[in-house]
C-alpha cells in the first residue's frame, strides 16, 4: 500500500533556500539551471529507501559494538577518471582491507565508498590566484572545471546531470563487482596473499598467516563459500551541493518518509555543519542515516544540538559523527565530546576521518599527510573511546586503489621527492593501495586489542 506524501513534509523539504547554505557556487545562468534541477527530480532514483534502511540498521550495530564502518574512497571523484579499471581498484582495496578488519574485529564489516557522487568539494576560498591572476575556485566536477581559465570555472549547471550519470554508471559496476562473483572472500584473500609477498610488510606476516589459517579453517569446517560470494556495499558522499540533493530526494511510497536517492550515506561537511544553517535543516528532513564531520572547534553543546535537530528520537544508527581533530589534537579534543554525547545517552555512531585533520605542505609545495601521523590519530581515537568505556564504530578514509604518491611514509617510505612521480589528486591527498592495507593491518591490531 502506498502512503500519499504529507504536503507540509514536502514543502519542509525547501526549507532551506529561506537559510544561509554555506559552500554553494553563484550560478550565473538561473534559467540553465532550472532546466537542470527539473530534469534530476524526474530521473530514477539512484539508491531505493529500503536500502538506506538497512544501512541505518547496521550503523545501529556498529554504534554497539557488533559491527564497524569502512568508509573510503577518493576525496573528490572526477569525470576524467571515470574507468572501469579505478572504480574496480577501489573496490577491490576496499574489500581486501575488509577482510583484515573483519578479523581483526570479529565482527562485520559495513563496507561503504566515498563513491558514485563525491564531486562536490567545500573551498576554503571562493577564489584561487596563480601567477596575479584570479579566478573562481574550483568546486569539484559537478560545478565547474579545474583547467585554470576563466570558461573551465564557471559554473555549469549541465555538469549536475553528467554527475547523475557518472554516478549512476559508477554505482553500477559497484553492483556488478559485489554481486557478480568479485567480491569473492577467496579471492580477495588471494589478493591480500599477494601484497603480502612484499619483504616491506614482513611485520604484519603473523596477522596475515592467522588470518590464511582461519580461512582454511572455515574451508576445512564445511564453511559455504558460495555464501560469501557477494557483500553489501553502500554508497556515500559529502551532501554538500544542495541543488543536486534536493531534486534527488524523493518521497518513499511505502512510508511517506523523504529519503535523499543520491546516495545511501549522505555527510555535512566540517564547514556546512552550522546549527541554523541549510545543509542541516535540509539533511533533518530526509530519512538516510546521516554523518556530521566534527573537527577541533566543535564545542559538546554543538554535538547535542546536532543531535537534537538530525535525531531528536535518539534513532539507533541515524546518526554518525565523524571525528576529523587532527593527530595532536584527539587525545585532548574528543574525551569531552564522547562523554558529552554518552551522558545524552542518545546513540551516536562514533567514526574516526584521520585524514583531514593532518594535512600540510612540504616543503616541496605539495599538500600531503604523513602515514605516521593518520595512524596515530586512529590510535587516539581507540584510546579515548576505550578510556570513556564508549565505542569506536568505523573508519573513514580517502584511499585510492592504484599506486599514487600524495601521502608521505607507511613501509615502502614515499619521500618529498616521491610525491613528485604520481600526485594526481584534485584536492586531498589519498593513500595509496599499499598504505591503505597497511593500514587495515595496523587499525585490525587495534581493534583486536578491545
Ligand atoms: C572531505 O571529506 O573531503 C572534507 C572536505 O572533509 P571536512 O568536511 O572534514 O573538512
Ligand atoms: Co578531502
Amino acid at each position: 500500500m502506498s502512503v500519499l506524501p504529507d504536503p507540509a513534509v514536502v514543502a519542509g523539504l525547501d526549507h532551506w533556500r529561506q537559510l544561509e547554505a554555506r559552500q554553494q557556487p553563484t550560478w550565473p545562468d538561473a534559467g540553465a539551471l532550472h532546466e537542470a534541477t527539473t530534469r534530476l527530480a524526474e530521473v530514477p532514483p539512484l539508491v531505493f529507501a529500503g536500502e538506506a534502511d538497512r544501512l541505518r540498521e547496521l550503523l545501529a550495530a556498529a554504534s554497539r559494538g557488533e559491527a564497524f564502518l569502512l568508509q573510503g574512497g577518493d576525496c573528490a571523484e572526477t569525470f576524467a577518471e571515470l574507468s572501469a579499471d579505478s572504480i574496480r581498484d577501489k573496490i577491490k582495496t576496499i574489500l581486501q582491507m575488509a577482510v583484515v578488519l573483519t578479523y581483526g574485529a570479529s565482527m562485520p564489516v559495513i563496507k561503504m565508498g566515498r563513491m558514485a557522487g563525491q564531486y562536490a568539494k567545500p573551498r576554503s576560498s571562493d577564489t584561487e590566484t596563480r601567477d596575479g591572476q584570479t579566478l573562481p575556485a574550483y568546486r569539484g566536477d559537478i560545478i565547474n572545471d579545474y583547467a585554470f581559465t576563466p570558461a573551465s570555472r564557471i559554473p555549469d549547471p549541465q555538469r549536475l546531470l553528467e554527475a547523475y550519470h557518472n554516478s549512476a554508471t559508477t554505482l553500477n559496476l559497484i553492483r556488478a563487482f559485489t554481486q557478480g562473483g568479485f567480491a569473492d572472500l577467496r579471492l580477495v584473500h588471494d589478493w591480500n596473499r599477494g601484497f603480502m609477498t612484499n619483504p616491506a610488510y614482513a611485520q604484519y606476516d603473523a596477522f596475515a598467516t592467522e588470518i590464511d589459517r582461519a580461512i582454511r579453517f572455515m574451508k576445512a569446517a564445511g564453511a559455504d563459500f558460495d555464501a560469501l560470494r557477494t557483500v553489501e556495499f553502500f554508497s556515500s558522499h559529502e551532501g554538500l551541493l544542495l541543488d543536486y540533493e534536493r531534486p534527488l530526494t524523493r518521497i518513499d511510497s511505502r512510508t511517506g518518509h523523504p529519503y535523499d536517492c543520491s546516495a545511501h550515506f549522505l555527510w555535512i561537511g566540517e564547514r556546512t555543519r552550522q546549527l541554523d544553517g541549510a545543509h542541516v535543516d535540509f539533511f533533518s528532513r530526509v530519512h538516510n542515516p546521516i554523518g556530521v564531520k566534527l573537527g577541533p572547534t566543535t564545542t559538546v553543546d554543538d554535538a547535542l544540538a546536532l543531535m537534537d535537530t538530525l535525531n531528536p528520537e535518539g534513532e539507533a544508527g541515524r546518526l554518525t559523527f565523524v571525528s576529523r581533530m587532527g593527530a595532536s589534537k584527539i587525545r585532548d579534543l574528543l574525551p569531552a565530546l564522547v562523554e558529552g554525547v554518552k551522558a545524552d545517552g542518545r546513540p551516536v555512531t562514533w567514526v574516526c576521518d584521520p585524514m583531514h585533520g593532518n594535512g600540510f605542505t612540504s616543503d616541496n609545495g605539495y599538500k600531503t599527510r604523513q602515514f605516521a601521523d593518520v595512524i596515530d590519530e586512529v590510535r587516539g581515537f581507540f584510546e579515548v573511546h576505550r578510556a570513556a568505556g564508549t565505542v569506536p564504530g568505523g573508519l573513514h578514509v580517502e584511499l585510492t586503489g592504484s599506486d599514487v604518491t600524495e601521502v608521505l611514509g607507511g613501509s615502502e617510505e614515499i619521500d618529498q621527492e616521491a610525491l613528485t612521480r604520481r600526485y594526481e589528486t584534485r584536492v586531498d591527498p589519498r593513500l595509496n593501495h599499499q598504505q591503505s592495507l597497511e593500514m587495515a593491518f595496523l587499525v585490525a591490531e587495534m581493534l583486536r586489542g578491545s
